[in-house]
């Protein structure tokens, strides 16, 4: 072939990439919740202008729904410069715009086209958009404009959408008073747990606490390539295994975090006890089984609270909210050693109130008993 041929052909490949990619766009997955969202405003607009008795009124709402109907689609965004974020959610969310909707309250039923929750509270006056973003609190992926990498439901993005309950992971990053704070009542829960159950005896957390497991003051910042997905596999919770779908993907770090309350840590990392694939044995996890101790709802407290412990992000200063250190109660005699003994996690190997020794894989004992036959 000569140049010349390959000049016309690459020509009109370049073309075709061409058309292709304003193909792509033109038919952008956000556009048409966007669309739909204007058109959805627009006729509740009507519906007051039928209901509106003052004619000139009726007539201005009437103009400002047919403008509605015309506004050009485009991507929004906030830039939440202080916090780094750059946030795209409100391209679809667009209730959740504070251009298009001054009043951040609308009528509608399903997302994206619901107005957020709580917009009255302190829960978003203390925290505008304009300067938390979205991905502050909820974490996903801000800059995507598809509905499952915004919602960070992807592989490779680590940061996955909080919601439910787990959302309250986020006011821990900032707020130091989260313990007495409105609307995190379900992380401090996590973190009484946490204590109660004598965690910190074998993890710390920020330096504080035992040195017989990881260390899980930026848990929520572990890479999902340091967990296999062998271990995913083995988990059960609610006796089912997780689904390792690409949309709303299971196979995530606050559900790693709930494997350890729901399973037999055991089960869920048995390592290599008889050294079939290792030069030597790695006996199973030394976690507890703490599934007669801790409810569902204590799992999910637990994992809320973890899930706000991160190293990575950087919360500038005055974004930042202190909190004076709780006093410790002053006791004496007995009173105190049961203080002692639970605050530095005593507990976490030998039960609460001291009553029950837990599983060790180098013990002998009666509750070791089933272990030690299954090994
Ligand atoms: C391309 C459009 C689009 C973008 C961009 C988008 N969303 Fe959504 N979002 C949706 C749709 C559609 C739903 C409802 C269906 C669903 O849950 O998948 C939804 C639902 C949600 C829900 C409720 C989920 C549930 O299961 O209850 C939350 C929370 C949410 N989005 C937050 C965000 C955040 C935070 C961002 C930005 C990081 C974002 N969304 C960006 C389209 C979008
Ligand atoms: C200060 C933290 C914070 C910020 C900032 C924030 N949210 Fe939320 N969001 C929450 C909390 C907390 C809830 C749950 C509220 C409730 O119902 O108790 C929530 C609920 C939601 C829901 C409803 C989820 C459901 O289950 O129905 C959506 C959708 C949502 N947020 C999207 C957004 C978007 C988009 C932004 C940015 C414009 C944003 N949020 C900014 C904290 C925040
Ligand atoms: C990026 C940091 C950040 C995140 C995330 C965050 N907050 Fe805040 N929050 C602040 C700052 C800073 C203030 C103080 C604002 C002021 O003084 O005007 C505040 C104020 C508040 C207030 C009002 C003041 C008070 O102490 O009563 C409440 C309530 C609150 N936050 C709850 C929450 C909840 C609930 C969450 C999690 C869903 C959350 N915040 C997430 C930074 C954050
Ligand atoms: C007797 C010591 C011990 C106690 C007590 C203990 N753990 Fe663990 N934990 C471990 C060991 C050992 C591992 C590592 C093996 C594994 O992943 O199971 C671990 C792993 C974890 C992991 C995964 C960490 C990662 O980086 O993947 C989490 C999360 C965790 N524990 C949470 C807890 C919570 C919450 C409690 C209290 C309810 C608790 N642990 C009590 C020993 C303990
Ligand atoms: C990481 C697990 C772990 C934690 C946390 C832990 N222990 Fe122990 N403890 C053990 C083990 C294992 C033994 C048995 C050691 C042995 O026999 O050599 C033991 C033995 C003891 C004994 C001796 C019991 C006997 O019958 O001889 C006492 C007393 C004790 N621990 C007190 C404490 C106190 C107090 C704390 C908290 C400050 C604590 N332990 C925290 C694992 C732990």
């Amino acid at each position: 072939m000569s140049y010349r041929k390959a000049f016309i052909a690459s020509n009109a490949l370049m073309l075709a990439a061409f058309v292709w990619a304003f193909a792509k766009d033109f038919n952008a997955e956000w556009k048409p919740y966007q669309k739909q969202y204007y058109q959805m405003a627009a006729d509740e607009m009507e519906k007051q202008a039928a209901a509106e008795k003052d004619e000139k009124k009726a007539a201005e709402l009437k103009a400002e729904a047919r403008k509605m109907r015309r506004t050009p689609l485009e991507i929004k965004q906030i830039i939440a410069n202080d916090l780094g974020r750059f946030d795209r959610c409100v391209t679809c969310h667009v209730g959740m715009d504070e251009y298009t909707n001054t009043t951040l309250k609308n009528s509608f039923t399903e997302h994206p086209y619901k107005a957020h929750p709580k917009v009255d509270t302190a829960l978003i006056k203390a925290h505008p958009f304009s300067k938390f973003g979205c991905t502050s609190c909820h974490s996903g992926q801000g800059l995507a404009t598809q509905v499952d990498a915004a919602h960070g439901w992807v592989k490779h993005w680590e940061k996955p959408m909080l919601k439910g309950a787990t959302i309250q992971g986020s006011c821990v990053k900032c707020h130091d008073n989260f313990e007495t704070l409105k609307g995190a009542e379900i992380a401090a829960e996590g973190k009484k747990l946490f204590n109660k159950h004598g965690c910190q005896g074998c993890h710390a957390i920020n330096g504080v606490g035992g040195v017989v497991s990881v260390e899980l003051g930026d848990i929520a910042d572990k890479p999902f390539e340091r967990i296999a997905g062998y271990n995913f596999k083995k988990i059960r919770i609610d006796g089912k295994e997780l689904p390792n779908e690409h949309h709303n993907n299971h196979w995530n770090l606050q559900n790693w975090i709930r494997a350890h309350l729901v399973n037999d840590p055991a089960a869920v990392t048995p390592n290599d006890p008889f050294a079939h694939y290792n030069a030597e044995p790695i006996p199973p996890s030394g976690m507890p089984d703490f599934r007669e101790e801790l409810s569902a709802e204590g799992a999910e407290a637990i994992t809320t609270y973890l899930s706000g412990l991160t190293k990575e992000e950087i919360i500038p200063y005055r974004y930042h909210v202190t909190a004076a250190k709780a006093r410790e109660p002053q006791l004496t005699g007995a009173a105190n050693g049961k203080r002692v003994y639970e605050k530095y996690g005593c507990q976490g190997c030998h039960g609460l109130d001291a009553k029950q020794g837990r599983r060790r894989f180098n013990a002998a004992g009666e509750g070791q008993k089933e272990y030690d036959e299954k090994l």
